[in-house]
């Protein structure tokens, strides 16, 4: 077995742990195996290296990904990254041909291609999780499309709306995170190879022969830009944080309609944990767990940020700190996604405890004064009486169905008996705008979502 004549890293053995990027970026083998084959055939079509050599290249190649898949691969700290470790390999496998691989290509650029390659795939799972969280959020809105609930401003009672409403608000929020994250995929889409270095190679290469090898549109236009810049990742990572975030607001939302106090859902029990002291409770950590998470996947986003901001063109090796936590992003982002999509299919309504919270109906003041404005008062004339009526309801205890005739009158003779017809389900009726949540409205945007799942 011959050994490979490549030695590039630090004597010093802590130096050479410090500086290692194998123990994680190992992760990229299959792109960088994949980068070099279409790399190789390019450099045989263009006779820069003979078919014969491609082929015992390719041949080598091949079989370092079954052993690496296999799990027979030793990895090694001191040949420093996955790069080096397929290429040392090769020479162990082919002899000295292996040496023509790396012809006319740079570390800088390979790297670039293998993470391009990676945030270009990882987007597209992305997108495909996102969506069946958005096929667990349709189906609990139609399974409860007629729930009246109480909706809130300040965390404060504020109108009724439709369950199906509130949880399709997240449904167009997940749609624009997939929107930002097919946004992304076509600033990653460009094919960095070629660029070597930092300024070129010069080679009669051919990069659009590549760039169309390896599912990419484009190649870049600027060699120093293509091997320095990690902006594609940071835009994984931000469209990931805002995904996160809308995740985490309902996980929020989720934590605070199971607790004893609101009681509106119950998460199934495959997705909470007993108390190890306390038996009578049930916790949400998966949710809890997706609210934490998104703190992390914020710290990575700050990281690449800071680490990238002051690097001077072109490739510096601050940017071997851009793989951990992108690939932490693409794991946390991933799997709260897809726990999520399941937990939404075990969790029940209940029904009972969304009607008791209604029961106290002060959410229709606003329907009260929008009453006495249809009966010709100024809105602003209305809030005030309904703000006396209120308070006085309160303060005997009654909600505004309990109110006597009489009661009302007291206010404003303009209140009829129609007043006792205003009740949760006429002011859900009410709000028949486009985007409002009335019934039909919320059918309508069902029917959407269901025709936008579809595509
Ligand atoms: N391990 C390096 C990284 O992750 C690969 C590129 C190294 N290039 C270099 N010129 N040392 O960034």
């Amino acid at each position: 077995m011959r050994s490979s004549p490549i030695k590039l890293s630090m004597t010093d053995k802590q130096a050479q742990d410090y500086a290692a990027s194998i123990p994680f970026d190992r992760r990229l083998y299959r792109q960088d195996i994949e980068g070099s084959i279409a790399h190789t055939r390019m450099l045989a079509k263009q006779e820069i290296i003979a078919e014969s050599e491609a082929e015992a290249i390719i041949k080598g190649l091949n079989s370092i990904r079954r052993e690496i898949e296999r799990g027979k691969f030793q990895f090694r700290t001191e040949l420093e990254d996955i790069h080096m470790n397929i290429e040392a390999r090769l020479f162990e496998k082919i002899g000295d041909v292996a040496g023509k691989l790396h012809t006319a290509r740079s570390r800088n650029d390979q790297m670039a291609l293998d993470l391009r390659l990676l945030v270009k795939e990882e987007i597209g799972k992305t997108i495909g999780t996102i969506k069946a969280l958005q096929i667990s959020l349709v189906e609990l809105a139609q399974g409860n499309k007629d729930v009246i609930m109480p909706g809130y401003t300040h965390l404060q009672q504020a109108q009724p709306v439709l369950l199906a409403h509130h949880l399709l608000a997240y449904f167009e929020m997940f749609q624009r995170d997939k929107e930002r994250f097919h946004d992304c995929l076509g600033r990653a889409d460009f094919m960095p190879l070629g660029s070597g270095a930092l300024a070129g190679v010069p080679y009669p290469i051919d990069r659009e022969f590549v760039a169309q090898a390896l599912g990419f549109s484009k190649v870049s236009n600027n060699s120093l830009d293509a091997v320095s810049d990690r902006d594609f990742i940071i835009e994984y990572e931000a469209a990931a944080a805002i995904t996160m975030m809308h995740l985490s607001r309902l996980a929020e939302e989720f934590i605070l309609w199971s607790s004893s106090e609101f009681g509106f859902i119950q998460i199934g029990e495959a997705f909470t944990t007993r108390s190890s002291i306390m038996p009578q409770k049930k916790n949400p950590d998966v949710t809890e767990l997706a609210r934490g998470k998104t703190g992390r996947v914020y710290g990575h986003l700050t990281a690449i940020l800071t680490i990238m901001k002051s690097l001077p063109l072109a490739y510096n090796r601050d940017m071997q700190e851009d793989k951990e936590g992108l690939f932490d992003t693409v794991d946390t982002l991933q799997s709260s996604l897809e726990v999520f999509a399941g937990m939404l299919k075990a969790i029940e309504v209940n029904t009972g405890r969304i009607a008791q919270a209604m029961r106290t109906d002060y959410t229709l003041a606003t329907d009260l004064a929008d009453y006495l404005v249809k009966k010709g008062l100024p809105f602003r004339k209305a809030h005030s009486v309904i703000a006396r009526l209120s308070e006085y309801a309160m303060s005997r205890g009654k909600t505004f169905k309990e109110l006597g005739r009489k009661e009302y009158r007291d206010f404003s003779p303009l209140f009829a008996g129609d007043v006792y017809d205003i009740t949760s389900e006429s002011s859900v009726a009410a709000r028949d705008v486009i985007g409002g949540t009335s019934p039909q409205q919320v059918a309508k945007a069902l029917k959407r979502a269901r025709r936008l799942l579809k595509k």
